[in-house]
This record gives C-alpha cells, sequence and structure tokens, in this order.
C-alpha cells in the first residue's frame, strides 16, 4: 500500500477531454458538471425527481428520500420494475428492433439479441418461474456462466419481485451452499457447464453437491449450454429448454414497491462470513440509469462493451441494469479474453465497432504484458471511450490503455464504486474533465464524499485518510440480508453518522479523489475483493491445519496476491504436497481465485499479548520489506526471526 500511495503522488499528467469529444459529450464541459452536482447537494429533491421522471412508475412517490440513518427508503410510495424499464419502455417507444446484445460463446458461436427478443425471452421465463411456485418475495439463485439467459433470469426474477441472488460461477459447491442457506433460496437456475480456456466448466455437478446441503431448494433449471452429462433429479430439476417451450412469453411486469428486494449480492468484508448486500428497486434503479448515461456518455449508437462477469456488481450494474435501462446495444462474452488467441477482446471491438469499453485494471496490465501487437493487429477506431473499475490503476497501466486501446483519442474514466453503493460514485466524466492517471476523479451527481480521521474530521487536503459519504445516495445498499446490524456496525458505526466505505485515500488540491486501497482485512485481487479471514477459515477447515494468517502482498498483474502462513496439528510437516493440498482446499471451500499464491509453514504465529494475530508483521514478510515500527506488543519475538528467516 505504501508504495503505491507514493507512485500517485508523484503523478502530475492531466488528459484533457479532445474537442470532438466535449463538442458531441452528453455534459461538454466542468461548468454544467459543476451547476449539476450543486443543485443535486442543494436540491435533491427536485434533482432526482427529474431523473426518476425519465423512467416509468407505475404509481408516483411521495416522498424522494425517508432517511432515519441508517435506513434509507427512497421513492417510498412509489412503484415501478425494472424489468419493465429496461424492456418494455423501448419496445413500446419503437425500438423493438435495436440489439440488446451481440453475444459470443468462447467456441466463437453467435448469438444476436434484439429488445424485442429479450423481452419475449424474459417474459416466458418469467412464466416459467411462477409456474415452478416461484413468486413475489421469493429468492432465486442463479449460477450461470456468461450467457444471455444470465441477464434473462436475472430480469425474468425482477419481472415478477422475486429476489435474485447470482453466485460467480467460479465459486465452489461449498459457497454455493452458503449463499442459497444465507439467503434461503428457493429455486436455482444453473447450466450445465460453459467455457473457459477451451474447457468445459461444469456447474450443475456443483450444485448437485451443493444441494444435498440445501433443504430450501425446491427447483433447478438447467440450460443446456455445453452438452455434457449431466444427473437430474426427477421432480426438482427441469431443463430451462423443455420448461421454455409451454410458456407464454406474456408476463406483465409486477408493480413493486419502490423499496422491493431486488437482488441480494454476497461480497466479503472483514469477518469469515460474506456479507449479503442488499440493493432494491427504485433507487437503484435511478442511480444506475443516471450513472451509465452520463458516465459512459451514452447515445442512442453506441455499442457498449463492459467486460465484466455477471456474478460481480459490475455484472449487474452495468451489463444488466444500467445500459439496458438506457436502451444500450451491448457485447456479451463468456470466455477467456485470451481464447484462442490474446486477440480475441480485440477481434471483437472491430468485429461489432465497440464504441464504449470498460474493463478492469488486472485485465488492462494483463494485456500490457501480452504486448501491443495484439491489439495492433485490429481496427479499434470505434473506440471513443474507455473505463476501468475494480482497484487502483497504475499510471503506467492507464497511460498504456488510453495510448494503445484508445489511440491516444480516447478520455479514460477511472470510476470507484463498490458492491454496497450499487452505482458509480466517483469518476470523471468523460467530456467535462481532465482525467489524471491513477485518480478516481470528482463525486457523481448526489455524492458527498470527505476524507477523514478516526474520529470523523475532515483531513487537510493531500492528507490520506478514510473514505467516508456524507449523505445517503439512490443506490446505496439497504442492509444486510437478514443481518440489520450488521449493517449498521460495518458501514455506520465506524466514523459516525456518515458510510465509511473501507477504504483509504486522499484528495488533491483539485478535488480529485486518490484510492489508496482497503484498510480493513480484505484482498482485492484481479479487481475481486476476498476477506482474509474466510480465506483462513477456509485454511483451518483442513485437518492439517491448526492456525492460518491470510495477507495479500503486491502483485504486478493481480494487483493483490494471496499469501498464506500456516501452523500445522501435532507433528505434521509441510511440504509441497501438502501445499497444493491446501491450495486446492481452499479452491473447494471457496473458489479458485481465493487459492493462496505462496503458503509459508510456520511454527507460530507472530501474535500480540493479548492474542491477536500481527498482520502488519506478516504483510511485510509477505511482500519481502524490512521488518519496521513498532513490535514491543510482540509475545515472542523469536516467532518473527524464524519467520523471516524462513522467507
Ligand atoms: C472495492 C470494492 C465496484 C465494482 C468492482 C469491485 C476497490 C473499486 C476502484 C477504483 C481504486 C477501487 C475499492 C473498493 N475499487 N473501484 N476505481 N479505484 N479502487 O467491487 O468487490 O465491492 O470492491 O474495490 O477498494 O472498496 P467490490
Amino acid at each position: 500500500m505504501s508504495e503505491r500511495i507514493e507512485s500517485v503522488l508523484h503523478e502530475e499528467r492531466r488528459f484533457s477531454p479532445p474537442a470532438s469529444f466535449r463538442a458531441s459529450a452528453r455534459i461538454g464541459d466542468a461548468a454544467t458538471y459543476q451547476e449539476l452536482y450543486r443543485r443535486s447537494l442543494e436540491e435533491p429533491d427536485a434533482f432526482w425527481s427529474e431523473v426518476a421522471s425519465e423512467l416509468h412508475w407505475f404509481r408516483r412517490w411521495d416522498a424522494v428520500l425517508e432517511w432515519e440513518e441508517p435506513f434509507a427508503r427512497w421513492f417510498a410510495g412509489g412503484t415501478t420494475n425494472l424489468s419493465y424499464n429496461a424492456l418494455d419502455r423501448h419496445v413500446e417507444a419503437g425500438l423493438g428492433n435495436k440489439v440488446a446484445f451481440f453475444w459470443e460463446g468462447e467456441p466463437g458461436d453467435r448469438r444476436v439479441l434484439t429488445y424485442a427478443e429479450m423481452l419475449r425471452e424474459v417474459g416466458t421465463f418469467a412464466n416459467v418461474l411462477k409456474a415452478r411456485g416461484v413468486t413475489k418475495g421469493d429468492r432465486v439463485a442463479i449460477y450461470l456462466p456468461m450467457i444471455p439467459e444470465a441477464a434473462i433470469a436475472m430480469l425474468a426474477c425482477a419481472r415478477i419481485g422475486a429476489t435474485h441472488s447470482v453466485v460467480f460461477g467460479g465459486f465452489s459447491a461449498q459457497a454455493l451452499v452458503d449463499r442459497i442457506v444465507d439467503a434461503d433460496a428457493k429455486a436455482v437456475i444453473t447450466a450445465d457447464g460453459g467455457y473457459r480456456r477451451g474447457k468445459v466448466l461444469p456447474l450443475k455437478p456443483a450444485v448437485d453437491e451443493a444441494l444435498q446441503r440445501c433443504p430450501s431448494v425446491e427447483t433447478v433449471i438447467t440450460v443446456r449450454r455445453t452438452g455434457s452429462d449431466v444427473n437430474m433429479e426427477p421432480g426438482r430439476d427441469h431443463w430451462w429448454h423443455d420448461l421454455a417451450k409451454h410458456a407464454s412469453p406474456d408476463c406483465p411486469a409486477e408493480p413493486l414497491d419502490a423499496e422491493h428486494p431486488l437482488y441480494i449480492l454476497y461480497t466479503s468484508g472483514s469477518t469469515g462470513k460474506p456479507k449479503g448486500v442488499l440493493h432494491t428497486t427504485g433507487g437503484y434503479m435511478v442511480g444506475t440509469y443516471l450513472s451509465t448515461k452520463h458516465v459512459f456518455d451514452l447515445k442512442p449508437n453506441d455499442v457498449f462493451w463492459c467486460t465484466a462477469d455477471v456474478g460481480w456488481v459490475t455484472g449487474h450494474s452495468y451489463i444488466v441494469y444500467g445500459p439496458m435501462l438506457n436502451g444500450a446495444t451491448q457485447i456479451m462474452y463468456e470466455g477467456a479474453p485470451t481464447h484462442p488467441a490474446p486477440d480475441r477482446l480485440w477481434s471483437m471491438v472491430d468485429r461489432y465497432k465497440a464504441t464504449v469499453f470498460y474493463t478492469a485494471p488486472t485485465a488492462i496490465r494483463a494485456f500490457m504484458k501480452l504486448g501491443d501487437a495484439h491489439p495492433s493487429r485490429h481496427d479499434l477506431t470505434s473506440l471513443r471511450l474507455l473505463g476501468t473499475v475494480g482497484e487502483p490503476i497504475n499510471p503506467e497501466a492507464w497511460t498504456w490503455y488510453r495510448r494503445v486501446i484508445g489511440g491516444d483519442r480516447c478520455p479514460v474514466v477511472d470510476t470507484w464504486w463498490q458492491t454496497e453503493t450499487g452505482a458509480i460514485m466517483l469518476t470523471t466524466l468523460p467530456g467535462a474533465h481532465d482525467a489524471k492517471p491513477g485518480s478516481a476523479g470528482l463525486p457523481f451527481f448526489g455524492v458527498e464524499p470527505a476524507i477523514v480521521d478516526v474520529d470523523g474530521n475532515d483531513v487537510a487536503r493531500d492528507d490520506g485518510g478514510y473514505l467516508v459519504m456524507k449523505r445517503p445516495w439512490p443506490s446505496m445498499l439497504r442492509t444486510v440480508y437478514g443481518d440489520d446490524d450488521r449493517y449498521r456496525n460495518q458501514y455506520w458505526s465506524e466514523i459516525p453518522h456518515v458510510y465509511f466505505a473501507g477504504d483509504g485515500a486522499r484528495r488533491d488540491a483539485d478535488g480529485y479523489f486518490w484510492i489508496m486501497g482497503r484498510v480493513d482485512d480484505v484482498v482485492n485481487v484481479s479487481g475481486h475483493r476476498l476477506g482474509t479471514m474466510e480465506v483462513e477459515s477456509a485454511l483451518v477447515s483442513h485437518e492439517a491445519v491448526a492456525e492460518a494468517a491470510v495477507v495479500g502482498r503486491p502483485d504486478e498483474i493481480k494487483g493483490q496476491g494471496i499469501v498464506a502462513f500456516v501452523t500445522l496439528e501435532g507433528d505434521r510437516t509441510g511440504d509441497d504436497g501438502l501445499r497444493s493440498a491446501l491450495r486446492d482446499h481452499v479452491a473447494k471451500e471457496i473458489g479458485s481465485i481465493a487459492k493462496p499464491d505462496v503458503i509459508h509453514f510456520a511454527e507460530a504465529l507472530p501474535k500480540t499479548r493479548s492474542g491477536k494475530i500481527m498482520r502488519r508483521l506478516l504483510r511485510s514478510v509477505a511482500s519481502g520489506e524490512e521488518l519496521s515500527g513498532d513490535v514491543s506488543t510482540l509475545e515472542d519475538r523469536s516467532v518473527v526471526e524464524k519467520l523471516t528467516g524462513a522467507g
């Protein structure tokens, strides 16, 4: 973390939007942004009412915001439906033949789905869900690869008021169990498998394994994607295509209360148990709609490509909801970015003439390493705007992205937000602001961020501190599913009366925010958030492990990698065989992304006299840094000497 802070401190380059971009941008100068921003804070009711009025409501709201800290009700009393706003609204406006998705499977198969076709598919699947007994208020788990059915299933749930819980296809059966049980899901939507790096990634077998421990699930609906053999449990399991054959495509969207639960998405925190972040209907809709429109400067002819998986919040907000609420044409891709060759994404940018491209710094660094030849082979001149999200981007990767992918002509927006915030909070607006490589920019409309110390006092410009939000915003999480106390404690108690984001940051003299990284026990691996405690619990659940401590260390491509320090039971000895068994065990408990890069076997872990593991020390050991700082609270100094000696 300290390295990153220094490197951004020296970054003083600024990149202005090209005049041609400005001329046609929705917001083409800083003064317009400033006036809208001022209005969003000073006259929030008028500001948000105007935005919400661009969408369809079955019943208009009585109050824009009812706030009883820390619980918010946005557009209270209003009823609406995201599926209606993302589909019917466009078809009724005559845009039925507009392409919603250009989809490519990893093997090269292609599908094109218009808004009218999406509406039919969503209506059909909504009727399928109803016929299986899924009704308003039920929870539905979705465990799918990146195929159109993922968006269709989510929108079908939203249509009937079922709350979806998408579980990333890379997560294990155990992770699926935890999420199904916590949400008490009634149905699971999955596929036989998907394609990844030329191989079939099976999904249904993981569901079968999970369901042995999930009594609440009555129905499993499986998409045939790979054609591989799967077990079908009579009465419980059905093929998507069989059920869809008999269902009508007509399913009127249910008018839902603005605070009706739209989805739960699990994310990591500083404890061992993932949190079910709950998003609701009206505010999330308005927030994703507005941010998509302005941050990506979306116009009717754009071809938008967000490379995220729907298993993460980025796929929820900036594939399924935000862009579709804006009637955008999108690209969706199933597989690995380098399959069958390192230029796969660039060939697709060229093929579909993508105009706006949104990806993660880890992907950008990986592409940079693969070399300029791959993008150079393709015509990328359709691109007009680039974006990044998920972790701090190092200025070198930022400038490479702008030069090689953006041909020096595309603005780059670095967007800071979280699963909890639902929508982009900090960014530059591409036609209004200069970008500074490595900075996430300025607050979006309605967002009032601050950098404070532990007591909640504002720190001076350029000083580091905690990033907080001083007021509620429409797309904010409403609670941690089933655990209001955890919601309050985690987000609204750390520092009184503000939302605590968990990131360290500073704000420069121009008001630009520079994110320094997490201040809690959370690591960010390839833009994916993992709690060190979760990985520790997974390790300790292995019979050979007595204790485990997990920390992050800087990684050139992934941003952070995972390093585990493990002590063993009894007279067990650590060797490479056990290392690989432990890595596999973590993959089984959580998923492959949580596998430690390095496992150190230790005789003991460094602890304070009160028994707290000294992670700061372990972080230094993991990064190969000199040990420094105060070690006076350490119980047994020899433990550290042994650790550093072992390397
Ligand atoms: C955490 C949220 C938002 C979708 C993907 C991640 C880090 C996110 C940035 C950025 C620096 C960033 C923060 C944040 N983060 N975007 N532009 N610059 N850091 O969602 O899994 O909820 O993780 O990702 O640390 O707290 P998430």
